[in-house]
């Protein structure tokens, strides 16, 4: 059982993730900080038939504290989310004071929490957090994670809804690299099990895993970005942290991290000339203990790779250079 606090969970992620956290049994303590609204989301929660307690605090007599006192896992979706024509990285300004300001207090509060940041622009937020516990000498690698668990999700949807296949599960994809576009790489030639696709096929659901959220954005049409189905990818990521931290063995999930911190890391680091990355990763009690090599890619994921390594690099700079910037 562990204590999670969500920051941002009056937001279209916070919500739907509170919820699902507070049916977990892995959770007994939900804490919930937002800057609107978060008192009213706990009492609403803490209406339902789970045992997990919730409590929302707000910024006033220093809720952002008491929210993570003690916190064993911390959550962020916390900021600003696309409207349509924007791009995560429009997203960067006023996310990174953001990031700044909640990642400090949980360096100074809760120094050994986990901390998963979905706040996008991922590929940058997660180097300004990085960053930011560096600064406060409470940096651990394998506890710090940007949240890449949908792109994931995506990569076997999509796959599935290609081949008509009624259940995507059937279907594990490796995803590689940051979160957003070009950046976004989904490996089908390590697809299990084994797929047949034309390169159209292929090229038309690669597509869709890189560019995905604008389908959202865009059928939203201004009400907002992915949400639900990212509640769904964060509580998933969430709950395979808990069980792994319970013990259980074999628990494997994908996310952003900082490589050379992560044992196997400094290989893939190596490889790729990039400190950030997305890869698979195995978790035990202490964290994510082992970064996946890569593996062979195919000519096709090569040519991906080589046109979304520049961006991502950029962002990466972008959020280190912001973590010391003043907001
Ligand atoms: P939203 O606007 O519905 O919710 C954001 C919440 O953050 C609001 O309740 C707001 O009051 C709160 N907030 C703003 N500043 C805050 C602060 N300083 N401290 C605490 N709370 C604060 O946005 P939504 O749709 O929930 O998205 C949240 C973030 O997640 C966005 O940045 C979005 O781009 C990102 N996202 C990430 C994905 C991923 O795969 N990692 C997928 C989809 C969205």
């Amino acid at each position: 059982m562990a204590k999670v606090a969500v920051l941002g969970a009056s937001g279209q992620i916070g919500q739907p993730l509170s919820l699902l956290l507070k049916m977990s049994n892995l959770v007994n303590d939900l804490f919930l900080y937002d800057v609107v609204h978060s008192v009213g989301v706990g009492v609403d929660l803490n209406q339902i038939d789970t045992p997990g307690k919730v409590q929302g605090f707000l910024p006033a007599d220093n809720g952002l504290e008491q929210a993570l006192a003690g916190a064993e896992v911390v959550v962020i979706p916390a900021g600003i989310a696309r409207k349509p024509g924007m791009t995560r990285d429009d997203l960067f300004k006023t996310n990174a004071g953001v990031i700044k300001t909640l990642i400090t207090a949980v360096a100074t509060t809760c120094p050994k929490a986990y901390v998963c940041v979905i706040t996008n622009p991922v590929n940058s937020t997660l180097p300004i957090a990085v960053e930011v516990l560096k600064q406060h000498g409470v940096f651990d690698a394998r506890k710090v994670f940007g949240v890449t668990t949908l792109d994931v999700v995506r990569g076997s949807t999509f796959v599935a809804q290609e081949l008509g296949d009624p259940n995507p599960k059937n279907y594990v994809v490796p995803l590689l690299g940051g979160h957003s576009g070009a950046t976004i790489l989904p490996l089908y030639s390590q697809c299990q099990p084994k797929v047949q696709l034309s390169q159209e096929q292929l090229e038309r659901i690669t597509y869709r895993v890189q560019f995905g959220g604008d389908e959202i954005v865009k059928a939203k049409a201004g009400a907002g970005s992915a949400t639900t189905c990212m509640a769904y990818a964060g509580f998933r990521f969430i709950e395979s942290i808990l069980r792994a931290r319970n013990g259980e063995n074999g628990v494997v999930e994908a996310a952003y991290v900082y490589l050379p911190g992560i044992e196997g890391g400094q290989a893939v680091a190596d490889r790729l000339q990039v400190d950030y990355f997305s890869t698979k990763l195995d978790f035990s009690k202490e964290g994510a203990v082992r970064a996946h090599s890569i593996g062979p890619l195919s000519e096709y994921e090569e040519k991906l790779l080589a046109a979304g390594l520049p961006e991502l690099k950029v962002n990466i700079s972008n959020g280190t250079a912001a973590a010391t910037a003043k907001i």
